[in-house]
């Protein structure tokens, strides 16, 4: 053997025993995940996408089955799975929803695959999105994403879209309801388009931009608008789809004025964190030539396999009533601590088990995740508007003595925070 065939050989060796290492230190075990054995409760569920926790038993063993047979089809295989699929989630689906296309993975591209279809069942081209939205990283839903640090070196724009304010709420699922003043939409309609809007696009709840849960009255005054004006709304449930607010989806339960024309989800769909999209529409929204809109791992067997075992799960282990039946723990335990550490922790808001809190500073938020993982707790902060939220969003199985272990991290962090630095007390 020569001695660049050894030293290569060794390289690969070395590297390969590396990767090992660091791939074999991060282990799951429902909402906890162990970090070189560390057990730390995962808050922020992976990437927001762990509806299911890591390892969920049903989950492993169905993909491994799949595994074993293949991991990939061609679409034009996979196509009555996703049939049988459609009519599993048809039941929990918004009013109207009859057709489907399972062609995407990711969330941005299902996005991009609903703007499509508006434009082209409309001829229109214009997105109405809100500030503070994040509807994906690609070119296209990035520029309707609103926030502008994504955005400052790269330059798409979709022809007669518009950027609206969207409501400040603090809205608390359970325990309050204020009032807040509505957008005049119709005004941003009238003044800043030129009447080439082909769709609205919602967050239920906004996620990335603060976990902001908008009161029902926002929904009506959206849907009764967009009707007026032939406009198609799209509800992107990429986070609050698959039961994270309590319902399997938010636009057939807390949102449901919405009316959506158009669903996207993705994240928790795939459960353990397998990636899963889909768009589900009105049938007047069903427009696309299959050329026209998809990728090379749409409906792979493992994706489709990773959304019917999770509606499975979802079904039998009970977990939408899990969520309703811990969302009063959760969110009192999230008030009481806002209690206990006024000055420094302030607007718990959310639903289901999607929470947040504000610290005082966007400098505070990293201090605070960092103290957290001393407290072996895993917690995100967003990324837009003030980005002085926390995000509060724990797997959907998880139990009441998880909550409580949620809830014990978050006191012992925060008491190690208003030490860390008094000074901020009465800045927030
Ligand atoms: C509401 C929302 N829409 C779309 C996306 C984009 O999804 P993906 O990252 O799977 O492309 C995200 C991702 O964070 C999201 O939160």
């Amino acid at each position: 053997m020569s001695a660049s065939a050894f030293y290569a050989g060794a390289l690969y060796m070395n590297n390969h025993h590396r990767f090992n290492q660091l791939m074999s230190s991060f282990r799951g075990e429902g909402p906890y995940l162990f970090v070189d054995g560390k057990k730390m409760f995962d808050a922020a569920s992976g990437t927001f996408n762990l509806a299911l926790g890591y390892n969920h038993p049903t989950l492993v063993a169905r993909l491994q089955q799949q595994l074993e047979r293949c991991s990939h089809l061609s679409s034009r295989f996979t196509h009555d799975a996703s049939q049988l699929l459609f009519e599993r989630l048809k039941p929990y689906l918004p009013a109207g929803m009859e057709r489907f296309w399972f062609r995407d993975i990711t969330g941005s591209s299902a996005i991009e695959g609903a703007i499509r279809m508006a434009q082209k069942a409309s001829g229109r081209s214009g997105v109405i999105s809100f500030y503070r939205a994040h509807h994906g990283q690609s070119l296209a839903t990035a520029s309707i994403s609103g926030n502008a640090f994504r955005l400052s070196h790269f330059h798409t724009v979709i022809e007669g879209s518009l950027k609206i304010p969207a409501p400040a709420s603090l809205y608390c699922g359970v325990s309050a309801s204020a009032p807040i003043e509505l957008p005049d939409f119709e005004q941003y309609i009238e003044y800043a388009s030129t009447d080439n809007i082909a769709c609205i696009v919602i967050e239920p709840v906004q996620g990335n931009g603060g976990n902001i849960v908008f009161p029902p009255a926002f929904y009506s005054a959206l849907r009764e608008v967009a009707s007026r004006h032939n406009i198609a709304i799209i509800a992107d449930e990429v986070q609050t789809g698959f039961g994270r607010t309590g319902s399997f989806f938010a636009s057939s339960g807390y949102a449901a004025a919405l009316q959506p024309d158009i669903l996207v989800f993705a994240k928790g769909a795939g459960g353990i964190g397998i990636p899963a999209a889909g768009i589900c529409m009105r049938p007047e929204y069903d427009v696309l030539e299959s050329f026209e809109h998809s990728s090379t791992s749409g409906a792979n067997p493992l994706a489709l396999t990773a959304l019917d075992a999770t509606i499975s799960v979802i079904e039998e282990e009970g977990v939408l009533d899990n969520v309703e039946a811990l969302q009063p723990h959760l969110e009192a335990g999230l008030l009481e601590l806002q209690q206990r550490y006024s000055g420094f922790m302030s607007g718990a808001r959310g639903i289901g088990f999607m929470y947040a809190f504000d610290l005082p500073t966007v400098e505070s938020v990293d201090l605070f995740i960092e103290i957290a993982e001393r407290h072996q707790l895993i917690v995100r902060s967003a990324r837009y508007g003030r980005s002085n939220t926390v995000k509060v969003r724990p797997a959907l199985i998880s139990t009441q003595q998880d909550i409580d272990v949620l809830l014990h991290a978050l006191d012992a962090s925060l008491a190690e925070f208003v030490a860390t630095c008094p000074q901020l007390e009465g800045v927030a």
